[in-house]
Parts: C-alpha cells; structure tokens; sequence
C-alpha cells in the first residue's frame, strides 16, 4: 500500500480536465478563520478549494490561495452561483471572481435547483433552472470559468435537465451530500452513467457529525490505526468521488492530509457500505421547491 497517493490523485472529468480528489470546504468557515484554514491547507498539500457565493468568505478565501504563495495554476478552485442569482448568471460569476481576486474559476456550480426570488421565499414562474443552466453554458466560451456543473440535484432534476433540448453541455460535475450515512448509490450510479461526475460534501457528517461515534465506523478505524475522518475520506476516494473536507483547525487540516500509503481492502469498503443509519446534513426545507425526491437510494 505504500505506493497509494490519496492525496495527488485525481479524477478526470467529462470535460478533460482533472480534478483533485481531496480539496478543502469552507462553508461555515467564518470570515477571520477561512483565510488561514485556506492559506493552511494549501501550505499542507492541498490543491483544491471548494466556496460558493452563499458562504460570503469569497473574498477571503482569495486572500488565503495568495497568502500560501501557491500559483493560481497549481489549485482547483470551485464556487457556486447563489440561487438568488439565477436570473444575473454572468454578473453574479463577475462578483465572485472580483471577490476571489482571480481570472477564473475551475468549477462553477449551480448551488442548488432553484431559482429563488431575492428577498422572498419563492421562486420566480417565468424561470427555473434550465434557463439558468442555458445562462451558464454561455460561460465557458469566456475562459472565466474552465468547467460548469450542478449541485444538490437529484435524479429527477438531471432528467429534466438533460432532456431539455437547450441543454447542449452536460454537466461536469454533479457535487451531492456524500457519506456512509447518506450513501445515495442510485444517485451516483446515474450521474456516472450520463458522465457526470460525484463530489461529495459533508463527507465528515458535518458540525457535530454522528459518524464520529458510530461503532462500525470507530472499530474499522481503529483496527487501522487511522482516525474515523481519515477513514471516511479515504472511503469516498475509493468509492470514485472527489471530497471536500472543511475544517477550520490546523492540526485537522493536517490530519485530514495525511491519507496516503494505504488503503481500505474490499471487504473494509464493504463493511461501511453496510452501515445502515440514515441522516441528511443538507434538506430542502429552507427553499420554496423540493429539490430531494428519495430518488437516489
Ligand atoms: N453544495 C452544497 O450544497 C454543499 C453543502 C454542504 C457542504 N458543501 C461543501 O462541502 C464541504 C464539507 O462539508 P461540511 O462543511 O458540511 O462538513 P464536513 O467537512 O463533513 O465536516 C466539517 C466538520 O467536521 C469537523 N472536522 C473536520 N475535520 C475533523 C477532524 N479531523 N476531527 C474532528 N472534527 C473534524 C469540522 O470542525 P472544525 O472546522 O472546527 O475543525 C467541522 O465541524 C463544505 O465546507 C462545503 O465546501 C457543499
């Protein structure tokens, strides 16, 4: 196993272009810790940042890649478009780069499917998320972004999208709340299927993650001697999707790096596949649509 780089490997996307398989997240990252997890991360390894308009540490999370002296071209840097935002696609992409402070971005994702009014609880009825992605496509021609995708959709939503005639460039990436707890097999197998590629977030179970106390999870890690978020990420790796851990701490930055010369055998894979407890991090009930439909299982 000494020959397993976790850490370097990537996974090509439908575009060419490859994406590092572990990265680090940064939602709830508050603005005075974001820049140094970032610049830490970075300085550790890293070389894929996740943010998105929604978080509001954009700008920070710029100043956090400068910061680590790592070269623009050497980071993969995804953010997302707000769902306020549906209707202003290229004038929202404007923002985020000037936030950022860079040229362009690797992904930049739809951050949910739904187009929602700014200010009100409710969706606009002469656009949805088709339109959007219509307005997204145009992006690429631009060289501000070097790929699009979606986010948060399920297997009906991809349907709709993909089926639609106006929808000429199928999505890079489909980035879906992913770990033992919350699998969605069918999900994955679907967008793999249509060439879209899994990202997974919450992929530690997220702030106070029930994972960390699951007995399957904590007796694999500890007859490996590697702690459950190792693991988990590690799990995710080798399930065939890309993880975006966030974290604030330094050591855990760190250790969250610190994944390469092994592996999990078949059977250890199998054994999570197993666990059997449930739980969503991420629900729809803050929108004014449903975009789950318990389709993904
Ligand atoms: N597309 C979407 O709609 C969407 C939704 C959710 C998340 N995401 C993305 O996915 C990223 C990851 O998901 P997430 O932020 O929900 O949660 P996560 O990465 O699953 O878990 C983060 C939590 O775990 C803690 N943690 C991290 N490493 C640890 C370690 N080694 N030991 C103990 N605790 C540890 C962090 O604490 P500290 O920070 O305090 O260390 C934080 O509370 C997000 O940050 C975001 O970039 C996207």
């Amino acid at each position: 196993m000494a020959a397993v780089k976790n850490t370097a490997h990537t996974f090509t996307l439908n575009t060419g272009d490859k994406i590092p398989a572990i990265g680090l997240g940064t939602w709830q990252s508050k603005p005075h810790e974001v820049r140094a997890a970032v610049e830490a991360a970075l300085r550790a390894g890293y070389r894929h940042i996740d943010t998105a308009a929604a978080y509001g540490n954009e700008s920070e999370v710029g100043a956090g890649i400068k910061a680590s002296g790592v070269p623009r071209d050497q980071v993969w840097l995804t953010t997302k478009l707000n769902v306020t935002d549906h209707k202003r696609v290229a004038a929202a992409l404007d923002d985020s780069l000037a936030k950022l402070g860079v040229e362009y971005v690797d992904l930049y994702l739809m951050h949910w499917p739904a187009s929602v009014i700014p200010g009100q609880k409710a969706v606009y009825d002469d656009w949805n998320f088709v339109n959007t992605w219509s307005e997204m496509q145009k992006l690429v021609g631009t060289g501000k972004v070097r790929n699009i995708g979606v986010s948060n959709f399920a297997i009906k939503n991809l349907e709709i999208l993909l089926n639609d005639p106006s929808c000429k460039t199928t999505p890079a990436v489909n980035q879906i709340e992913l770990h033992p707890c919350n699998p969605s097999p069918k999900l994955v197998a679907y967008a793999t299927d249509k060439g879209i590629y899994s990202t997974g977030y919450s992929c530690l179970g997220s702030t106070n993650s029930p994972l960390y106390t699951n007995a399957t999870l904590k007796a694999l890690a500890e007859a490996k001697g590697k702690t459950v978020q190792q693991v988990l990420l590690v799990w995710g790796i080798q399930k065939g999707w890309s993880v975006i851990p966030k974290s604030v701490t330094p050591a855990r930055i760190q250790a969250n790096f610190d994944i390469d010369g092994w592996g999990l055998t078949e059977e250890e894979v199998k054994t999570i596949d197993g666990v059997t407890d449930r739980f969503k991090v991420c629900n729809d009930s803050w929108l004014p649509v449903k975009v789950f439909f318990g389709d993904d299982e």
